[in-house]
């Protein structure tokens, strides 16, 4: 939800901080802007539009200037526009600020300082920062960004500057992810690592209640309530400059889908501490995946796979969790939260809510370093690499490896599971990404399909148990990037409402194993059929074919097809399936 960016050094700022957009704009695309200071005072220049369009009306040669902050908008307060694009200055220019989050007590700050004479000029929270610093504002810019992120309610990652002391860049964050890349003579400031890879491997992350002074030469990282100094441990970023660049491919998510075999890889490489989680496992009564979106699906089938051993668990979706299930947690209880980015709003929240109630905090994620690794009690990494792509696919198939196998090693710690089947099905994941890739040599034949059906208008999937969520991967993946309404339900459930739906010509995706509900699948595709809707069956013998497996790991291997089926109707739909309209990689906002 928004990325913001910051440079400071010797060379020429415009053009270091588009290119720096260029790599967060996954975080939001409706709006960009710059704001740089030269010897001519400041230069803003924003617009709606996506960055490469904003940047195209800019001469950066012309802006002289080596520091500056940038802005890539996904609009909360206010439609996209140029007004409401960031930065935003006060009434004089001389502050200007760069926000990510929402302040949420803006309207009576707002009022307050319309009271005292500001003009505003957007309709957005950000822009009551500027205001608030120049109100405070007496002899140090410092001093008074300070005073104003006390009065600041709500989620931020700030980066402002002044012409009144043009050789800092002062940041803030809270609820909002905020890093520093450190450079020689040089510092970046980004809210995620894929900004500042071409410059820097080196950074430091801010913690919640953090506010920063970064110079050309220094960087001071302190507390927002005290002002003290804080030592913070600089951290090198594992991933390289190749990962988060397309390589060839049209889009991220086809390259990010064409990685699949390489995540599933990759999750095995570092399950090593996974028994001794399992083992702490054991003692929680009630065990609940939260998450959200994509995520929320491997936790699902986390929950169906422990059900499978008769090991208690639930899936909730974060964004009800924190306000509904949250009631019942106690310190019997162990969260399990599964997020890509780690930085996930409602995920986030429903951790801290259930840390607070004595709960135990595992989380499965990608992003190293991430908001949601810092407050769990233990980690499982996927090491997917880093996805750009809005839509999530090769990270869907990381966090259903790790769960796969904590699942397993669960069931063996309590007893429901024999040994050496464990170890059977553990050789049979590392099998897994030649599988994968004998699907995605499957490519054209995928793709033509996805040509034939991509002028429908709607699309069923349907899964019973482990695939009820691959079904809702399918559907999902459908909406987001093609805008096309797709329904995913339990199979069974069909007959009890959807099937009003079906007639001539409706496509119904079934997600159909080799296991012992085969008969049942059969039925339910049947029942679709006599209803004349176009049939596509993933598993062994089906119009998606998939290579043999153990039904155990099917969801892992299931959607692979799909994730590729709904890239290609994307792409004959001749949408952008990179950057789906209203959406934004993460979500840092409630
Ligand atoms: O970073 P997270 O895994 O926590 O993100 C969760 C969801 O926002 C994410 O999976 C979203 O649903 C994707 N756009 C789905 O493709």
């Amino acid at each position: 939800m928004c990325g913001i960016a910051g440079y400071i050094g010797d060379r020429n700022a415009p053009e270091i901080l588009f290119d720096m957009l260029k790599r967060l704009e996954y975080r939001g695309y409706d709006s960009a802007g710059i704001a740089c200071i030269s010897d001519q005072g400041v230069t803003v220049f924003k617009d709606k539009g996506k960055v490469d369009e904003v940047r195209g009306k800019v001469d950066c040669e012309k802006i002289l200037s080596k520091t500056g902050i940038a802005h890539t908008r996904w609009a909360t307060h206010g439609e996209p526009s140029e007004y409401n694009a960031h930065p935003h200055s006060d009434c004089t220019g001389r502050f200007i600020v760069a926000h990510n989050g929402i302040i949420e007590n803006y309207k009576d700050l707002r009022a307050g300082l319309t009271g005292r004479g500001h003009k505003f000029e957007s309709e957005t929270d950000t822009e009551v920062i500027p205001h608030l610093i120049e109100e405070l504002y007496t002899e140090s810019f410092e001093a008074a960004f300070r005073e104003a992120l006390k009065k600041l309610r709500g989620s931020f990652a700030i980066v402002a500057i002044s012409t009144l002391e043009p050789d800092k860049i002062l940041i803030a964050r809270k609820d909002s992810p905020l890093i520093v890349g450190l450079g020689n003579g040089e510092n970046f400031i980004a809210s995620d690592t894929p900004a500042i890879l071409p410059n820097t491997k080196k950074i430091l992350i801010l913690d919640d209640f953090d506010y920063g002074v970064v110079t050309k030469n220094s960087v001071a990282i302190k507390d927002i309530q005290t002002g003290d100094e804080l030592k913070k441990k600089v951290q090198t970023i594992q991933w390289n400059i190749k990962q988060a660049e397309k390589e060839g491919y049209p889009h991220f998510m086809l390259k990010e889908i064409f990685e699949e075999p390489e995540a599933v890889k990759n999750a095995i490489k570092a399950l090593k501490g996974v028994e001794d989680i399992a083992k702490k496992l054991t003692r929680y009564k009630r065990i609940y995946f939260v998450a959200c979106g994509t995520a929320s699906y491997a936790g699902l089938m986390g929950k169906y796979l422990l059900e499978r051993f008769s090991i208690p668990s639930d899936a909730v979706s974060a964004s009800e969790f924190r306000y509904s299930t949250i009631n019942t947690i106690d310190s019997d209880c162990a969260i399990i939260a599964v997020s890509q980015s780690g930085e996930t709003a409602d995920t986030i929240a429903s951790v801290k809510k259930a840390k607070d109630k004595g709960a135990y905090i595992l989380s499965i994620v990608n992003v190293l370093g991430s908001t949601l690794t810092r407050i769990s009690d233990d980690n499982i990494y996927t090491y997917s690499g880093p996805e750009i792509a809005v839509a999530s696919t090769k990270a869907y198939l990381g966090q259903m490896t790790s769960i796969t196998v904590l699942g397993l090693y669960l069931a063996r710690e309590f007893g429901k599971i024999d040994g050496d089947y464990v170890n059977e099905i553990i050789d049979d994941i590392s099998n897994l990404p030649g599988k994968i890739q004998q699907i995605l040599s499957n490519e054209d034949e995928i793709k033509e399909l996805a040509r034939k059906l991509s002028d429908k208008d709607i699309f069923f999937y349907i899964g019973r148990r482990l695939n009820y969520p691959t079904a809702l991967e399918g559907a999902l993946k459908i909406k987001e990037i093609s805008y096309v309404h797709a329904e995913a339900y339990p199979a069974g459930e069909l007959k009890h409402g959807p099937l009003a739906l079906l007639e001539k010509g409706v496509p119904v995706v079934a997600i159909n194993p080799n296991d012992d509900l085969l008969e049942k699948m059969d039925s339910n595709i049947q029942e679709a059929r006599a209803r004349n809707a176009i049939i596509l069956v993933v598993g062994e013998n089906g119009d998606l074919k998939t290579p043999m497996i153990d039904p155990l790991l099917s969801p892992i291997l299931y959607v692979v097809p799909l994730h590729l089926f709904a890239y290609y109707i994307s792409v004959f739909k001749g949408l952008d399936p990179d950057k789906p309209r209203n959406l934004a990689k993460s979500v840092t906002v409630e």
